[in-house]
């Protein structure tokens, strides 16, 4: 069967290194766009030895001359029924999208490698308009065929990216093939090596976004830095090849601006205003945004404040604040599988509400859009990271690129999102000369794109002569220094804990990124027996006595809100393949050190009024 384009296409595009570009032609704020969704069931073939994707040479398929038979993707609707075909999508079983694998199938509970996924859809595309293909998330490398055409790949498993499909898209009978590939790599981002599942699949939304010939694809509507009575940003219209006019409107503060875009369709803006009603955890003030062009209207809800830092002090909107957080890993576990919806972020973000938090800690990656729309909402600030964790291959050229194509997609996402106060770049990483200026690249990169918000880490301390010490060398690029501390659970004594000597290396705001240690919801025992909610108890007082004292302590995030599912948390009885460091058990039962933090949080927020 061909494969529709001449072969050095295929080679051009498999040379391109498949996360060039991608974030681009990144498209944002989709829920508010004409999209049609593809969520649902979709078939699924399961090939660990990637049969659909390499011939019997192990030469990719798409990468071959045209006379060779294609692959999975392609020989679909093999043109001869004498042809050899040894698969069926349609007879084949299906699965939930978005959804990860591991948790709705048995036999794909430890499953690392590739499965194939297989779509149909029927569109009619009205003429003049164009249609695009946008996927949440996959994890972790996706190749995406429509029609037996290869749209591209895209390699990260936790941000968004898009293909426009308005040349290949059919009214009837369109089949959409995508290859995932949740295999761990050396030089992937993150490594081998993660205290979390790796959970495979189509785990995000996936949608159609239906846009006019030339159509708003980005913008940044956000206080301008340093001036809380400006409004300033830009629009990006996507084909806007002359000067179009472009509308900004904010109803509410009686904005209407009208803006003329550049020749390659994109404008810089700024607007005074003396009436803005600024965003706080406590009043969650969102405005309704609207962005007119001669072909369509794009609504959002924004809202504005300011972040900063002032020596020792975290400044919001001008006033010190305490961030009182909790860390929070993207999985439902009463379901015990990745979060992707709405009603998953309720849960989440209601719990945390409870604990009496006005921050979250969103670990170790971008989480889904849902998320961060809904902190905008219910006034929860967030700290995003990327999975730049642990030992990372900080001298490969090409793992910078992913890392920094995985930041990149998630500010585009999320620049917009006034819950958002902190880029975070790393989560205990070895230092190194390498590793340094890794996330100097990535510091870089952040400010480039975004230099409104306030870039940390997730550091390691260190002891020296009873001593915790902090001076990790790239503190000193960092606005927080953050660091994860166990006193009492990897080391540490938890009776001399609140006497503990600290002595960190930077005058700026002090968070501690996570501290915390394990029990197995329902198990009794004395403050000294390990894995009882008492020592668990015990812990957090303790810690919490200690970290009061931390000089310039603006802030924590506990790990971890609720237990979460690790291969590497073995322990039969107690863990059984399940990290237990959770506030509340994976049957969403509340153990005795959430009223611990509860109590603490309560006290702080007096302090800080
Ligand atoms: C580390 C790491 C977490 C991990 C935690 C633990 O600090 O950042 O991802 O789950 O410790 O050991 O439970």
């Amino acid at each position: 069967m061909n494969l529709f384009m001449h072969k050095s296409f295929f080679i051009k595009i498999a040379l391109i290194l498949p996360f060039i570009g991608l974030s681009q032609n990144l498209i944002i704020n989709t829920t508010n766009r004409n999209t049609t969704t593809l969520n649902g069931t979709w078939h699924y073939i399961v090939d660990p030895y990637q049969t659909g994707y390499y011939n019997y040479r192990h030469q990719p398929y798409d990468q071959l001359p045209e006379n060779n038979n294609a692959a999975f993707y392609n020989n679909y609707h093999a043109k001869n029924k004498m042809e050899l075909v040894e698969y069926n999508f349609d007879t084949s079983p299906t699965l939930l999208v978005p959804g990860d694998w591991n948790s709705q199938k048995e036999k794909l509970f430890y499953y690392e490698g590739t499965i194939w996924y297989k779509k149909s859809f029927d569109y009619n595309l009205p003429n003049k308009k164009r249609l695009f293909l946008y996927f949440g998330a996959i994890n972790y490398k996706a190749e995406v065929y429509l029609n037996g055409k290869k749209l591209g790949t895209h390699i990260g498993g936790f941000t968004p990216f898009n293909f426009e499909i308005t040349s290949i898209v059919k009214p009837v009978g369109n089949y959409l093939v995508v290859k995932v590939d949740n295999t761990r790599h050396k030089d992937a981002v993150p490594t081998t090596n993660t205290d979390w599942w790796n959970y495979g699949g189509i785990t995000r939304d996936v949608k159609l976004i239906e846009e006019p010939l030339t159509f708003i694809q980005d913008y940044n509507i956000q206080l301008k830095k340093n001036d809380k009575n400006s409004i300033n940003g830009y629009v990006k219209l996507n084909k806007g090849s002359k000067s179009e006019k472009v509308i900004i409107s904010i109803p509410e503060l009686k904005i209407e601006k009208q803006l003329t875009t550049d020749k390659d369709g994109k404008v810089k803006f700024e607007i005074k205003s003396k009436k803005i009603k600024y965003w706080n955890p406590k009043n969650p003030k969102l405005y309704d945004v609207s962005i007119k062009t001669d072909y369509q209207t794009l609504k959002d809800q924004i809202g504005f404040r300011t972040i900063e830092t002032k020596e020792s002090n975290i400044l919001l909107n001008g006033k010190s604040i305490f961030l009182r957080g909790i860390s929070i890993h993207e999985e439902n576990p009463m379901r015990g599988s990745r979060a992707y919806s709405t009603d998953d972020a309720l849960v989440a973000l209601n719990w945390a509400k409870e604990l009496g938090c006005n921050y979250v800690r969103l670990a170790h990656y971008p989480h889904n859009e849902h998320m961060l729309k809904l902190a905008d909402k219910i006034g929860m600030m967030v700290w995003e990271e990327i999975p730049v964790y642990w030992t990372i291959d900080f001298n490969n050229k090409n793992t910078l690129q992913n890392a920094e194509n995985q930041l990149s997609e998630a500010i585009t996402r999320d620049k917009n999102r006034a819950s958002i106060i902190i880029w975070s770049m790393a989560n205990e990483t070895p230092p190194s000369k390498a590793r340094n200026n890794f996330i100097k690249n990535l510091i870089n990169l952040t400010k480039s794109i975004d230099s409104t918000r306030l870039i940390s880490a997730a550091l390691e301390k260190h002891n020296s002569n009873g001593v915790n010490i902090v001076d990790d060398e790239i503190g000193k690029y960092l606005d927080i220094v953050a660091f994860n501390q166990y006193t009492g659970w990897y080391g540490g004594s938890l009776e001399d804990a609140p006497n503990a000597k600290w002595n960190i290396k930077f005058n700026k705001p002090v968070v501690i990124s996570e501290f915390g240690g394990g029990a197995l919801q329902g198990l009794h025992g004395t403050a000294k027996e390990r894995w009882t909610e008492e020592y668990q108890e015990y812990l957090y007082q303790q810690n919490i006595k200690m970290i009061e004292k931390i000089p310039n302590i603006r802030g924590m995030s506990p790990w971890i809100l609720a237990d979460f599912r690790s291969p590497k948390r073995v322990l039969p009885g107690i863990q059984d393949g399940w990290n237990r460091k959770g506030l509340i058990s994976n049957g969403g039962v509340k153990k005795k050190a959430f009223f611990t933090l509860k109590d603490f949080y309560k006290k702080i927020k007096k302090q800080y009024n």
